[in-house]
Order: C-alpha cells, then sequence, then structure tokens
C-alpha cells in the first residue's frame, strides 16, 4: 500500500467540506485525520459528517498534534500568511487556499519562513493539477497551435451577500483576489513567462468597497492576455488561448465538474468542420490531483507542483492591476 500524508484541516470552510476533504478522501496519497474550527462542536458535527477521526476546538490544538504531516488552510484570504507561517513553524508542510497573501512582501516573508522551516508550502490553484490544463500546456508545447500570441480569458458569479467573506475589504474581498488570479495564473502557464506590465480598469460595489467587476491586458514578451472577473454578472468562464495556427477554448477552465468529460475545443469556431477537433478528457476531480501531487512532493522530498516562487509573481501581478486601475497607467511589474 502507498504510504499516505495524514492530513489536517484548518477550519469548517465550505470549499474544504463541499469540496477539497471528500476529494482527498479519495486520494492515494492522502488520508485527512483532523479537522479544527474555532467552534469545537463545529468541528465535531464536521468531522462526524465526513467521517474525520479527530475534531479540535481550536486551530493551535491542530497545530500540536503531532500525527499530522500537513495542513490544508481554507481560511478568509487575509488570515492564510499567519496561519502558513505558524503552520510551517509547528513542523507542519501547508496547502494554503489562493491567494495565499495580498501583497508580495508576505509572499517573501513565506518563502523565508520555508526556507527556515524546510518544510513545503504550496498556494491551492488546483487548475495547474488538473489534466486539462496539462493537455492544453502540452499542445502549446507541441506547437500544435503555432506561435502562441494571445489568451484570452473571462470568470464571474452573481454574489452580493454582504455577509460572504469576497465582499468584506478587509479580509481581501473582490473579484481580482478572489477568481481574476485564475485566469492569470493559467495565462502565465500557458505563455511560460511572466508579463512586463498591466493596464487595468475595475468596478468597486459602493456598499462593499470591493471590486465587483475588473477587466486587464497583460502585456507578456511573447503576446497578449486579457481578462475580465466579475462578483456581480451571470456566472460564466472560459480560457481561449490564440497561436498563429490554431485556437483552442478550455470549456469550463476553473470549476470542471467531477462526474463529466472534460473538453478542450480547438479551431471551434471555423467554418469547416474537418478542421475542428474536440480533446476529451475524462472525468477527475482536480482536488484529489492536487492532495495527490502535493503528498508526494512531500513523499519524494521533490518540488511541490506550484512554487512559493510562482506565487509571488501572481501576487504582484494582481497588486500591478489595482495600482494600474486606481492610476489609469500601465504599471510595470517587479518582484
Ligand atoms: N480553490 C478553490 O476552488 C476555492 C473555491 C472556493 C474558495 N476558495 C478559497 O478558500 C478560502 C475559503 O473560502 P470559503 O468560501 O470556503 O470560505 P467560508 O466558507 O466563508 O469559510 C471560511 C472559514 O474560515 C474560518 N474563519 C476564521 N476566521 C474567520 C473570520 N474572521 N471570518 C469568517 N470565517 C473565519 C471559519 O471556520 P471555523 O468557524 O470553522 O473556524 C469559516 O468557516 C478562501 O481563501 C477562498 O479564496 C478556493
Amino acid at each position: 500500500m502507498n504510504k499516505k500524508i495524514k492530513w489536517g484541516i484548518l477550519s469548517t470552510a465550505n470549499i474544504g467540506t463541499g469540496q477539497v476533504i471528500p476529494a482527498m478522501q479519495k486520494g492515494q496519497f492522502t488520508e485527512i485525520v483532523a479537522i479544527a474550527s474555532r467552534n469545537l462542536s463545529k468541528a465535531k458535527e464536521t468531522a462526524d459528517q465526513l467521517g474525520i477521526l479527530k475534531a479540535y476546538g481550536s486551530y493551535e490544538e491542530l497545530l500540536a498534534d503531532i500525527s499530522v504531516d500537513a495542513i490544508y488552510i481554507p481560511l478568509p484570504n487575509h488570515l492564510h500568511v499567519e496561519w502558513s507561517i505558524k503552520c510551517l513553524e509547528a513542523g507542519k508542510h501547508v496547502l494554503c487556499e489562493k491567494p495565499i497573501a495580498l501583497n508580495a512582501d508576505d509572499v517573501k516573508k513565506l518563502i523565508d519562513t520555508r526556507d527556515k522551516t524546510g518544510k513545503k508550502i504550496s498556494e491551492a490553484f488546483m487548475v495547474r493539477s488538473h489534466p486539462q490544463w496539462l493537455k492544453a500546456l502540452d499542445l502549446v508545447n507541441k506547437g500544435e497551435l503555432g506561435e502562441i500570441k494571445a489568451v484570452q480569458g473571462f470568470f464571474s458569479y452573481f454574489n452580493n451577500d454582504s455577509a460572504n467573506i469576497r465582499n468584506v475589504e478587509e479580509y481581501g474581498g473582490g473579484s481580482l483576489w478572489d477568481i481574476g488570479c485564475y485566469p492569470i495564473n493559467t495565462s502565465r502557464f500557458i505563455f511560460n513567462e511572466m508579463p512586463r506590465r498591466v493596464v487595468a480598469i475595475t468596478e468597486n460595489d459602493p456598499e462593499f468597497n470591493v471590486d465587483r467587476l475588473a477587466s486587464a491586458i497583460l502585456d507578456f514578451p511573447s503576446g497578449q492576455a486579457v481578462f475580465t472577473s466579475a462578483t456581480q454578472l451571470s456566472p460564466y468562464q472560459r480560457m481561449s488561448i490564440f497561436g498563429t495556427k490554431k485556437h483552442m477554448e478550455i470549456e469550463i477552465p476553473f470549476n470542471s465538474p467531477i462526474d463529466k468529460p472534460t473538453r478542450i475545443f480547438i479551431n471551434d469556431t471555423v467554418t469547416r468542420d474537418e478542421e475542428r477537433t474536440v480533446v476529451e478528457l475524462n472525468a477527475c476531480d482536480q482536488y484529489t490531483h492536487q492532495g495527490d501531487n502535493f503528498s508526494q512532493a512531500i513523499i519524494n522530498d521533490s518540488e511541490v507542483p506550484l512554487p512559493l516562487e510562482d506565487s509571488l509573481i501572481n501576487t504582484a501581478t494582481i497588486k500591478a492591476i489595482f495600482e494600474s486601475a486606481k492610476t489609469g497607467q500601465w504599471v510595470n511589474i517587479s518582484i
């Protein structure tokens, strides 16, 4: 039998209980052994529902559990850095939800703590473990589309609940931190470059004072990416990649369902049927892949799927987008 990494879960967050925990319970290299909440009865109830052995009524107790190898952190955005550092210093490996930090200096602090403690840490951009994105990159790298010159992305949903963490300014709310981070991350993945500069426009919700609509252009050395993210629009998501020979679209790029095959359309908009291709990949759960990939990096002492150096570029890009939206100017990205 495979060695399994023993995971603890920090909080009863919806993303954990609804998706990531059930997915990791199916993993080959992951075992969920404990969950912590600020409220013991909530922790116990969740542990019972999900079949988790241990429940703690404080986050500190989970960090002190010597049977736990690694901790998954799905806290509100403003708590990611503080608790990632505490977990690393408690000797735990860390998989922290996106955005792992709200400024580049904090990512540098995490890098220092990682290097000091020797523990592994990664931002939970689950899409980077999804076979459909690995396939898309493979097609790009094989030159299937020719030279990649443009990437276009869109990600939106409707949520105007004032109590939701996404609508709380001091928690790091807004569309860019919550979902704009995905088209940025995947555009960078496809270009395999760091954007040089960005220009952007945002619209804030007048009550919440967080961006509810954001559009940006990212200037890469090889081409251009544009995207829109929005928290008060009808739900939609799509990523399109344009090369000199062909174009391709990832049908459901970020929240692909676990019970249906995923599809990549190549040349979908051309008029001749014989030039169109649909690449279909088996149904899978990207959160299971994410947990297994990270756990294997621990077991084999190899590089994590998404090192903090990648998070540093993503975080710096989002900050530059905010600055451009404020000043109306192009902003260079420096890390
Ligand atoms: N990768 C993805 O697909 C994905 C999808 C959705 C969300 N996320 C990320 O996951 C994180 C959590 O999102 P979510 O929607 O699942 O959050 P959520 O349901 O609101 O849960 C957040 C949890 O954090 C704990 N918490 C500690 N301090 C808190 C505070 N001051 N206010 C509110 N909650 C506090 C609470 O757990 P206890 O009461 O148990 O302590 C709460 O249940 C975010 O960073 C988000 O960006 C990622």
